[in-house]
């Protein structure tokens, strides 16, 4: 309730991000009462969609396309109500700078920026500029998309950028997977359970997938898609984050430092990638898009081999794999258990699997052996389940938010965070240039790009690069 003022400064209002998150987000955080009781929304970008008016009408249809039956027309009208646009550029943001004053006045003392950068990755450094230029970073919080950079140079130029205009405890890098339950849910699972921890490291776990493919393919996004490719867009940000949360050592507290020390430690012990463990794919049919060029050769389909040099899983390969226009759409961690050290039973196969599937009905799935019902001793395979949409939440201490059960969509809990001035699921400047250098060496040393058809599990050559092959598959 006490959440002073805000105006938000949406950059690439007009974008595919924006109309399918950012927008929906703000609607749900408002019309459910978690946002500031007075904010205003301002809409930025290169190019005017048109006056005001014809602005609040494209978002207001954005709205009801994301939103369907949940729209309540009261509170769209609402929101709607709030929205303007104001052009900027990097050369050019004296405008928005005055439409941003203008509504702090109009909002009253104390109000708050939020500036966000929904911009492709080579637009980022003017405008980081252009906001320092215009007095904007004061009294701001400033959130930044992936992927920042484009490699380890780029980011560590923009690391400058912003050290130039705005403090770090001001910016939030922005990983939207870190704002799903069901990837904080892995904390929860390792470290307030007694059970798995102690079976958390290589005496105990063979190996370790991570494993995104998609089942979508460019949905309009082909020149974003063409200036990063798999690797940028998924390995580097997504895929590796989701590695930091399985392999951090107990961070001791969840809060922004100790948690991103933990995740930054993990990173700091990542092996460089060698390319000859890493196999890239295109999908058919890719360069038929309009905005990809007719012989590009970007990747739609990383799968490579990670390891954690450290005492903890020094030995344990991640295998990390995600592709666009694949057979499944999957959010899926394996880590596959070690056979027991025991010769009563052996050679069934089904080794045991701790499951997590962070898909929008996360659950947490092991795979056991377990004898066959009968007069004989044989083995069966069964799994225990745990469906995370239906744990119960009256059962935990009186946390002031315990009362809002609903699980809230990861731009919207993460937009909750920047307001609220909560770092802990952002990646922090040396995280984040660490996993750039990690990556370089297949951004230097690229391997063979390979075509595989829309909608299989990529190409062949990734197919058996588990031993054991893919859980997924
Ligand atoms: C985005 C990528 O960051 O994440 C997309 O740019 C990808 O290419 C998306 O499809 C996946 O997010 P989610 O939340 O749908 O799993």
């Amino acid at each position: 309730d006490d959440l002073p003022p805000h105006v938000l400064v949406l950059f690439g209002a007009t974008g595919d991000l924006a109309k399918r998150k950012l927008f929906p987000a703000f609607y749900r955080l408002a019309a459910s009462g978690l946002f500031p009781r007075e904010f205003a929304v301002i809409g930025s970008g290169r190019h005017s969609p048109g006056t005001d008016e014809e602005f609040r009408a494209q978002v207001r249809e954005v709205l009801a396309d994301a939103l369907g039956d949940e729209a309540d027309a009261d509170a769209l009208d609402d929101l709607v109500g709030r929205v303007s646009f104001q052009t900027a550029s990097a050369d050019d943001g004296a405008d928005l700078a005055a439409a941003v004053r203008e509504a702090e006045e109009r909002l009253g003392d104390g109000a708050r920026r939020l500036l966000y950068l929904s911009v492709p990755p080579g637009a980022m450094d003017g405008m980081i500029r252009m906001l320092g230029r215009e007095g904007l970073t004061d009294r701001a919080r400033l959130v930044v998309e992936k992927p920042f950079g484009l490699d380890l140079a780029s980011a560590r130029d923009l690391d400058a950028t912003l050290d130039e205009v705005i403090g770090e405890d001001q910016v939030f890098r922005i990983d939207h997977f870190l704002g799903k339950e069901a990837v904080q849910n892995i904390l929860a699972l390792r470290f307030a359970n007694g059970l798995f921890e102690p079976a958390w490291d290589r005496h105990s776990v063979a190996q370790v997938q991570i494993d995104v493919p998609e089942e979508l393919g460019l949905e309009g996004r082909g020149s974003f898609y063409e200036s990063t490719g798999a690797l940028r867009d998924m390995v580097s940000t997504h895929l590796s984050q989701l590695l930091g949360f399985v392999a951090l050592e107990d961070p001791g507290a969840f809060d922004a430092g100790a948690l991103r020390d933990a995740k930054a430690a993990v990173f700091r012990d990542l092996r460089p990638l060698d390319p000859s463990r890493a196999v890239l794919g295109q999908f058919e049919g890719y360069r038929d898009d309009e905005d990809v060029a007719d012989d590009s050769d970007v990747e739609t389909f990383v799968a490579l081999e990670m390891h954690v040099d450290n005492e903890r899983w020094r030995g344990v390969p991640f295998w990390l794999r995600t592709g666009k226009a694949m057979a499944q759409t999957r959010r899926t961690v394996t880590l596959r258990f070690r056979e027991p050290d025991s010769h009563v039973f052996h050679g069934y196969p089904c080794p045991n699997e701790l499951v997590l599937e962070l898909t929008d009905d996360p659950r947490v799935q092991v795979d056991v052996r377990a004898k066959h019902p009968g007069p004989a001793m044989s083995l069966t395979h069964g799994a225990l389940r745990l469906d995370l949409g239906e744990v119960d939440h009256t059962g935990h201490e009186g946390e002031d938010e315990a009362h809002h059960a609903r699980p809230l969509e990861a731009y919207e809990r993460l937009l909750l965070d920047v307001v609220r001035g909560d770092q802990t699921l952002f990646t922090r400047a040396d995280e984040v240039e660490r996993l750039w250098e990690v990556v370089q060496p297949l951004l230097d040393e690229r391997p063979e790009v390979h075509p595989y058809p829309v909608g299989s599990w990529g190409p062949e050559a990734a197919a058996d690069l588990p031993a054991g092959g893919w859980r997924l598959r």
